[in-house]
């Protein structure tokens, strides 16, 4: 392919002549493909177009719901924006498993957001450490009119702090700062309020008598938020007496299936590769959820595999108890996630699924996403160390293939029945409708 320039530049029909034209050999049956994906709407879809740049079209994603989730007494419809099959359908069924079982237990220990600004200073640490606490109250100050609304709310800058590094890097030092977005997620907010401190940090040093001249040289690399956010953490849990997990279909005794998920959840405690697919799972869900209101899926994904690695090993998010005949599932997650600006206003789907959700406070929605990723570890679990994984994921793998093929209801019926006992490839279906559509 060639080198393209100016093609930001482009109008949107430019844009899409280009792709056609470059790799399509100008097929009008795709430039109408990718229109048809627009929406009819003009407003919403000059909405989507501006969301990111050079758009063309939009992707579309499924939305689904899993009704049935009962948290701290309360149910609740959760919607879930996910591809991948057999998620939203494991998620219904255990939320369904639980409302019987007394539901979901939460609790949001903490919601601290972090921001750094990591800087380059040389010269005794001591008289860094002594002339910043002297300067915090400027620092504050220096945000005083940023922070007045969210102060307002009830949110504002936490502890600030001054973190050295010089042990793993010469002359690397932060700002550590905490915050309290409330409802926000709040990363203009936090990095709008760094930048200002950068700002401020390099002109208080500057000015002070006692820094010589070579100490008056500060190297600011940059200010940002942290998606590390630990303390931003919430918890939730299910239990029930273990001879209570019997249900239709379990061929096992509830003690040796609570041994055995039990046992599942201890090897996601102890091996890396468990694990990762274990929380691959969870995040499933709670991607899902995130995605559904608007919210930023990739730091929540980063911030959940960090805190999975924080004694120094990847593990498990979740864990299983088993003591006095009770059954414990738990889950604690941080989740900063935001109920208010961003996408969470702009997009109108997200706003749905707010409005769904009984527009919950941002401390809600951890609790409903945490819930959700527990759901479904539990499905997965339960399919794992019963049927295994392949029985659920074929059937829905299996009606995948033969949208492919554009099946008719009577051939999908058949197919469901002939492939009830056999296994599903792409391959063995496709032999399956020509034989069926041979003789009809
Ligand atoms: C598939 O997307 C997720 C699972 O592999 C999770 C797990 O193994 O726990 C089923």
């Amino acid at each position: 392919m060639k080198e393209v320039t100016g093609f930001s530049k482009f109008s949107k029909s430019e844009k899409i002549n280009f792709l056609v034209d470059t790799f399509f050999e100008g097929s009008s049956a795709i430039r109408s493909q990718i229109e048809s994906f627009w929406h009819e709407n003009e407003d919403f879809q000059k909405t989507f177009d501006e969301f990111s740049e050079n758009t063309v079209s939009n992707f579309y994603l499924p939305y689904g719901i899993v009704p049935n989730v009962l948290i701290n007494g309360e149910v609740y419809c959760v919607p879930m924006v996910i591809e991948e099959s057999s998620v939203v359908a494991a998620c219904a069924k255990s939320a369904k498993f639980w409302l019987s079982r007394g539901g979901f237990q939460t609790e949001v220990v903490s919601t601290k957001k972090v921001g750094q600004v990591h800087f380059i200073w040389h010269g005794p640490k001591e008289l860094l450490e002594s002339f910043f606490k002297g300067i915090v109250p400027q620092l504050r100050e220096s945000v005083s009119s940023m922070v007045q609304s969210m102060e307002e709310r009830g949110g504002g800058i936490g502890e600030i702090s001054l973190v050295d590094k010089t042990a793993e890097e010469p002359g690397l030092f932060q700002i550590f700062a905490n915050f309290e977005t409330c409802d926000a997620m709040g990363a203009n907010f936090i990095n709008s309020v760094l930048e200002a401190f950068a700002v401020k940090l390099k002109e208080e040093i500057s000015k002070s008598p006692l820094f010589s001249e070579e100490q008056k040289k500060v190297d600011v690399i940059m200010s940002i938020l942290s998606n590390y956010t630990p303390e931003c953490l919430v918890r939730c849990k299910v239990s029930a007496k273990v001879e209570d997990l019997d249900h239709r279909g379990l061929e096992m005794a509830p003690e040796v299936y609570a041994e055995r998920l039990k046992m599942a959840a201890r090897i996601a405690h102890l091996d890396v590769y468990r694990a990762t697919t274990h929380n691959k799972g969870i995040m499933n869900g709670i991607d899902a959820v995130v995605q559904s209101t608007g919210n930023d899926f990739r730091a929540i994904e980063a911030c959940a595999h960090a805190y999975a690695a924080r004694d120094g090993k990847y593990r498990s998010l979740t864990n299983i108890e088993i003591k006095d005949g009770v059954f414990n599932f738990s889950i604690e997650i941080p989740l900063a996630l935001g109920t208010v600006g961003g996408l969470t206003s702009l997009h109108p789907l997200a706003r749905v699924s707010l409005d769904i959700l009984g527009n919950p406070k941002a401390s809600k929605l951890m609790e409903v996403a945490a819930c959700i990723g527990l759901a479904q570890n539990f499905g997965a679990l339960n399919s794992l160390v019963t049927s295994g994984i392949q029985k659920g994921h074929m059937k829905m793998h299996l009606f995948n293939i033969l949208n492919h093929f554009k099946a008719n209801e009577k051939e999908r019926a058949e197919a469901k029945t002939f492939f009830s006992s056999r296994v599903v490839s792409f391959n063995a279906v496709k032999e399956f409708l020509g034989g069926l559509r041979k003789y009809h």
